[in-house]
């Protein structure tokens, strides 16, 4: 496994790449993003992973300094996973110049949740994902790129600017990796302190506790859309009950993530939540 910090390093490394595989992410690796490796290994000749804390994407009083750094560990995991390069920046490789040029996402999507409670969040992810595209990627008839379900609205967000931009890549989505009592992995569950840990269950929880009750609402027929805003409130209520600070728990569509109508139903649905646990933001979603 080659380990490479620029771009023109990267570039050479994929010269006789037909069609690469790209996982990119923001490293200390766990079991989750190691299952978006084993499945772009498959799809192409060669697969890179990117490690790159990216400051775009973050709020000034978001926790891009303290956000784990772990390369070592990470290039372990990763040599074991079978990647064959590792496309680690430093900052002044990926940004050598401040980024003035960026990409935006339609407000119709990319200001709705997510972007609504971080502004500029997507912008800063679609602007380092088409970088990343532009370094390992472009310039071959065909790639992969291989993105994780749990970042819901993301990969939303990341479709429609491929398909927007006419890029030649495949975007590939995995399931949300879980623990065993089903926390959705994160890299910032290791922010939680061991009495959190075990409450963190509660936002999946919340999640199902939603689904449940609309795939119920649905059944009954009717109006049925009517009821979503009374079933958000009872779950945002019974995660604030136990010490929570929700940003959103709702139930959208999946198309769009807009409010559902009476035609919605099973199939059709998402459910998504974000949420504090003291300091803690964990995101989370399901679909129904
Ligand atoms: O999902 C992530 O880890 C990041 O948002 C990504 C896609 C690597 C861009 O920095």
């Amino acid at each position: 496994m080659h380990v490479v910090h620029t771009i023109a390093d990267l570039r050479q490394a994929l010269a006789g790449s037909q069609h690469p595989a790209l996982v990119p992410t923001m490293g200390n690796l766990h079991e989750g993003h190691i299952a978006l490796v084993q499945r772009a290994k498959p799809l192409g000749d060669i697969l890179v992973t990117s490690i790159f804390v990216n400051r775009l994407q973050f709020l000034p009083h978001e926790d891009f300094d303290s956000y784990p750094r772990t390369l070592q560990d990470d290039c372990a995991k990763l040599e074991a996973a079978g990647c064959d390069i590792v496309f680690a920046p430093k900052e002044s490789d990926l940004y050598p110049e401040p980024q003035t040029f960026k990409v935006t996402p339609d407000p119709a999507l990319g200001d709705l949740l997510e972007g609504h409670f971080r502004p500029g969040f997507f912008t800063g992810v679609c602007t380092v994902v088409m970088k990343l595209f532009s370094a390992a990627l472009l310039g071959r008839p065909r790639s992969t790129a291989v993105f994780g379900q749990k970042d819901y609205q993301q990969l939303m967000v990341i479709r429609h600017m491929v398909q927007q931009f006419a890029l030649p890549i495949d975007i590939v989505s995995v399931a949300t990796a879980r623990a065993d009592d089903g926390l959705a992995l994160s890299s910032r569950n290791r922010y939680l302190s061991p009495e959190q840990r075990e409450q963190a269950t509660a936002l999946s929880k919340a999640l199902q506790a939603l689904a449940q009750a609309s795939v119920q609402a649905t059944q009954a027929g009717g109006a049925w859309a009517s009821q979503v805003p009374a079933l958000e409130a009872q779950a945002l209520a019974t995660l604030r009950a136990q010490g929570w600070q929700p940003d959103y728990l709702t139930l959208r569509r999946r198309s769009d993530l807009q409010a559902p109508n009476d035609q919605d139903g099973p199939g059709t649905l998402v459910a998504l939540g974000a949420a504090r646990l003291g300091t803690t933001r964990l995101i989370d979603n399901l679909e129904l």
